[in-house]
């Protein structure tokens, strides 16, 4: 990742701030994935209750569309720049890429419950990162994305679950 030239007088280590920087730019990759395969799907649904989750998919990636903006900001208030392109993401991504073909809505919110509980895993091993070393800023961004991967996990949960 690239350093931002200007000077930093926040208090935090330049060494601590590569290494936040870099957990978020594979948050940031990971989410713009999961964007993406949350909108394809969105697309390409089908079958009786198309149009319930032909929206909840369409709430789902527009949360995520505003996550990814505040990720990458927040790597460049700690002094890095963002990278943003197809080819850094698919480096970086822990979510994969969806298989194109026709796929049922329950493998679809299989899939995507599965991507948001590896995110959730990401970040919580990624909160120590943070709260070590006194960003709390990046430490509540993290929580507040917690949050949000958790009750989209549990909506997509209990959606395949038939008890
Ligand atoms: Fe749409």
């Amino acid at each position: 990742m690239k350093k931002d030239p200007l000077e930093l007088k926040i208090d935090l280590g330049s060494k601590e701030r590569a290494k936040l920087c870099s957990f978020l730019q594979e948050l940031l990759a990971s989410s713009y994935s999961l964007y993406l395969k949350t909108q394809n799907f969105h697309w390409n649904v089908t079958g009786a209750s198309f149009h319930s989750y032909h929206l909840m998919f369409q709430d789902q990636y527009e949360e995520l569309a505003e996550a990814i903006d505040e990720i990458a900001e927040r790597v460049r208030a700690l002094g890095y720049f963002s990278e943003g392109s197809f080819a850094s993401f698919a480096g970086k991504s822990l979510v994969q890429d969806a298989k194109e073909g026709v796929s049922t809505p329950m493998k679809m919110i299989e899939i995507l419950l599965e991507d948001h509980e590896r995110v959730i895993r990401y970040l919580r091993k990624g909160l120590p990162l943070a709260e070590n070393v006194g960003d709390g800023a990046t430490a509540d961004f993290i929580n507040k994305r917690l949050a949000v991967h958790e009750k989209t996990a549990w909506m997509l949960r209990s959606t395949v679950t038939h008890i």
